[in-house]
């Protein structure tokens, strides 16, 4: 190579690395602004304000379409999506929130009410006011359910022609749902029901109705599996916590009941083909005025269902009156079941760690299928009194144990 040569080469050598320097520079700054942005949309998620959907908080214009266009937008996203309604009251009628979106992370934040048209027919008519199907990955963050029942409860009080009513807020073969901080008053029927789903998890919840009201248990579970209760307070007028066929893996921990007719496994046994109730857990929970702390029950009929592996720990009753209770022959006006008897056999059941007083000198009563006799029910530390002296229990068709501190006359 001549010198000419080695000039040359060196000079486009140094000129292409400069070049490459600048080339470089320029898109990595390029680069780093798209990931950044990038970065910052998906942890800061798409927001759907309903107001800019067309919604008003003022109680009186029917908020149904902002709503469902606001949904549309946070399912159609492909980015997590939150819709977020502000303070003030917003008027719904009867609304589906249909999956299959283009995302699983919408949450939906509430700072204000909902409330349901006065009229009790216009969601009378439905089975859900607000009804969520085939979604993956939503949240309810905080907010008001006004579902303004009393005036159909009276309508039923009467036993005039009366809607059935709706449910407050249903989940249908849903995955990955989470309840949080939410407030439902004054439901038709069920204020909440958790149905075909799985991974749920609801906190904080309150839910508000009058003690006489019918049907209108706080949270109603069936065909779900690993499903969380925590840390929430029902007062109602059905029961505190109902648990259907095929209830796998439910965990209740820390919640307050009553008034209302306490956390129920049941009714079940109402069909022949029927899921079984599996590993559930009843943790830390207060039961005050209920009709019924914890309870298990079945209709008086064949059912291939079954209740398998069920934990009661650490409860407080307070005035309760039936505050422990097997009933397996459920036969509401001796309709479709005489002289019937349960097909569910109950097996595996814990009471531990059950204090305070009943409202009836018999605080426990497991009466059990004379077919399917109820198997592996231990009773430990189990001390409830009734007007200060320990209270009776009475059973019929139990195999199980006691242990520690049990009832006067021992009837295991
Ligand atoms: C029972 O359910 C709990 C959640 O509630 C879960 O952690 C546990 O693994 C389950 N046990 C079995 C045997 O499936
Ligand atoms: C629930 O747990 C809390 C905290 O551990 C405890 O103070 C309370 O007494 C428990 N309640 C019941 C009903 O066991």
């Amino acid at each position: 190579m001549d010198v000419y040569h080695l000039i040359y080469f060196t000079f486009i050598s140094l000129s292409s690395a400069k070049m490459a320097v600048k080339f470089f520079g320029t898109h990595l700054y390029l680069f780093l602004l798209i990931l950044s942005s990038y970065s910052y949309q998906s942890s800061a998620a798409t927001n759907y304000n309903v107001l800019i959907f067309g919604a008003k908080g003022n109680g009186v214009t029917d908020s149904n379409q902002a709503f469902s266009k606001a949904w549309a937008a946070a399912c159609g996203s492909t980015e997590p999506a939150t819709i977020y309604v502000p303070k003030g009251r917003y008027l719904l009628g009867s609304m589906a929130f249909k999956g299959d979106c283009k995302n699983s992370d919408i949450t939906i934040r509430i700072d204000g009410t909902l409330v349901a048209p006065s009229d009790y027919h216009v969601l009378g008519k439905s089975d859900n006011w607000l009804s969520f199907e085939r979604v993956s990955g939503v949240s309810i963050i905080g907010g008001a359910l006004d579902a303004k029942g009393t005036a159909l409860w009276n309508c039923k009080a009467k036993g005039t022609n009366c809607p059935n009513g709706a449910t407050t807020l249903s989940f249908t073969n849903s995955n990955n749902v989470k309840i949080n901080g939410l407030l439902s008053l004054n439901s038709q029927m069920f204020h909440i029901v958790i149905n075909g789903c799985q991974n749920v998890h609801v906190e904080r919840i309150k839910v508000v109705a009058a003690g006489d009201s019918p049907n209108t248990d706080g949270v109603h579970v069936q065909l779900s599996r690993n499903v969380n209760i925590m840390s929430s307070s029902i007062k109602t007028g059905d029961d505190c916590i109902s648990i259907g066929p095929g209830t796998k893996n439910l965990w209740i921990e820390h919640v307050t009941c009553g008034p209302g007719h306490g956390i129920s496994i049941g009714s079940l046994a109402k069909d022949m083909d029927e899921e079984g109730v599996q590993n559930v857990t009843v943790k830390n929970t207060t039961f005050i005025g209920t009709q019924n702390g914890l309870r298990i029950k079945s209709w008086a009929r064949p059912s291939k269902g079954f209740v398998q592996g069920i934990r009661f720990l650490d409860a407080v009753m307070r005035n309760v009156q039936n505050p422990i209770i097997i009933d397996q022959n459920y036969c509401p006006h001796n309709l479709n079941c005489p002289g019937q008897v349960s097909g569910i056999q109950i097996n595996d059941v814990t009471y531990q760690n059950i204090r305070g007083t009943s409202a009836t000198p018999v605080a426990i009563k497991l009466d059990c299928s004379t077919k399917y006799p109820c198997k592996g029910i231990r009773l430990h530390n189990v001390n409830l009194k009734y007007l200060n002296q320990l209270a009776q229990s009475s059973c019929s068709n139990v195999i199980g144990k006691e242990l520690g501190m049990g009832q006067p006359n021992d009837c295991l």
